[in-house]
């Protein structure tokens, strides 16, 4: 296999490459993963050197026959990689040539690897952004389906995660909804600037053919040709934005699985995640054990690992391509592969939670949720702020002492902290009033809850469009 006439390169070497050192510079292994887009653009390419007269037709039309055959056969498995080959476009092309003689040599004119492999990852991440945009519409779509089940659904609303106020089950997923419309719209925006043409650039400075860069892009589907051919072949910005945009959402998986887990526990007893997305113990029979929202927490830490890989693989190379850009491709396939992972695994699970209103409900009562509206109470009759915060505290006290809540105090206990305290007061200690009250856009009130609802699924709707 070490023959130096196999290597497109080997003509000015006099030695063979190290056996070592071949499978160490070696990227086949991974970057194989690419072979479609490599062939696309290479389609593309040879499109354009013969409309440009640089190919004759016939030897366009034998290239473009021959890489279609190649991937047929990557796609049977009848196609065997090879690793002196190095990478998954030598590879692709010494099976070309092979197949199609003389036209096949011709395909890399005004070309160079560095051009191509940047465009390949970019036609590569593109195709996968718009994956995960349909993936990540789907846990918004279950989202939305369990909290228009949840809005009027009472849970406690916690900060410190000490009982704070009574929120509605469905306005506590929305929050998660909107986290989750942020990070599509950093996607969107992401996209964007990997939607842009390396291919001209060849090595670094261009090439002295008469290639039409525009038209490549337009086979492409790219948005426009990239306008510096340094820049075009040695940033991988766009990859780090991604990874970044990757993370964020990883961030935001990792948290509402840290709620899963808290909440499926014995202690809370808010939920109950399927059987089918828990495991037991080996050693104690009563387990259940809510793993997958484990282990998309800790799958969180890989994701945030790569962004800091492409970024210190960045840092200190000089300007243009340099080897070290190979290190590009595994960060990234595994932040997709994991990504992808999570996000399927994670809406299969939320179609199948089972919320237990009545445990949830029991926990909102627990804690002076309602003092907040006490206080307002007392405002709205004309005590100023800081002198109502007082006084419930003083009723918050006294309720402690007795072990029961503030709205099964007497009328006559209340009326002795405060004498503006009339009937009417009982209606907004309940947990239903104190929701109900909130009744402002943003709001907990349940009304609201389904009308933010509403927009929710109309935007849905029209982002499906664009
Ligand atoms: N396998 C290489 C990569 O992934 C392709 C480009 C190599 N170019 C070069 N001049 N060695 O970046």
């Amino acid at each position: 296999m070490n023959d130096l006439t196999e290597k497109p390169w080997s003509g000015r070497f006099q030695e063979p490459t190290d056996a070592f050192v071949e499978a160490f510079t070696a990227s086949v292994g991974f970057d194989r993963r690419l072979y479609r887009q490599d062939i696309q653009g290479s389609i593309a390419h040879a499109k354009m050197l013969a409309r440009q007269g640089i190919l004759t037709e016939a030897e366009c039309e034998s290239i473009v026959a021959g890489l279609q055959r190649i991937q047929g056969r990557i796609e049977t498995g009848d196609f065997s990689w090879s690793i002196p080959l190095e990478d998954v476009h030598m590879n692709i092309e010494a099976a070309l040539i092979q197949d199609i003689g003389e036209a096949g040599k011709k395909l890399h004119t005004g070309r160079s690897r560095n051009d191509q492999v940047a465009t390949d990852v970019r036609l590569y991440l593109r195709e996968e952004i718009d994956q995960l945009q349909t993936a990540l519409q789907r846990l918004q779509t279950v989202l939305l389906d369990l909290a228009e089940r949840e809005a009027e659904t009472l849970m406690p609303g916690f900060t410190h995660l000490q009982v704070a106020q009574p929120v509605s089950f469905g306005h506590h997923l929305m929050a998660w909804f909107e986290m989750l419309a942020r990070d599509r719209a950093r996607l969107r925006d992401c996209r964007r600037r990997v939607n842009q043409m390396p291919l001209g650039a060849a090595a670094l400075a261009g090439t002295t053919y008469p290639i039409d860069r525009t038209y490549t892009a337009q086979l492409l589907g790219f948005e426009a040709p990239m306008e510096n051919s340094l820049d075009a072949v040695s940033d991988r910005d766009f990859l780090i934005e991604f990874c970044a945009a990757a993370s964020i959402l990883m961030m935001h998986l990792s948290r509402f699985s840290e709620e899963l887990i808290l909440w499926s526990s014995a202690q809370f007893g808010f939920v109950q995640l399927s059987d089918r997305f828990c495991t037991g113990s080996s050693i104690m029979p009563q387990k259940k054990n809510p793993d997958v929202p484990e282990l998309i927490r800790g799958k969180t830490g890989r994701i945030f690992g790569h962004l800091m890989a492409l970024l210190t693989l960045m840092k200190a190379q000089p300007l243009a391509y340099n080897k070290d850009n190979q290190e590009d491709k595994e960060p990234l396939f595994d932040t997709l592969d994991n990504l992808k992972g999570a996000l399927k695994v994670f809406a299969d699970m939320l179609a199948q939670l089972r919320p237990d209103r009545a445990k949830m409900k029991a926990a909102a009562r627990q804690g002076f949720p309602t003092a907040t509206d006490l206080a307002d109470y007392l405002v709205r009759k004309g005590v100023p702020f800081r002198d109502a915060h007082a006084i419930v505290g003083r009723a918050v006290a006294r309720a402690l002492e007795q072990g029961c809540d503030l709205s099964e105090l007497s009328l006559e206990t209340l009326r002795g902290f405060s004498p503006v305290i009339e009937e009417d007061v009982f209606s907004i200690l309940t947990l239903e009033g104190a929701l109900a009250a909130r009744d402002h856009l943003g709001g907990t009130a349940p009304r609201q809850v389904r009308a933010a609802i509403r927009r929710a699924r109309a935007a849905l709707e029209n982002a499906r469009d664009s």
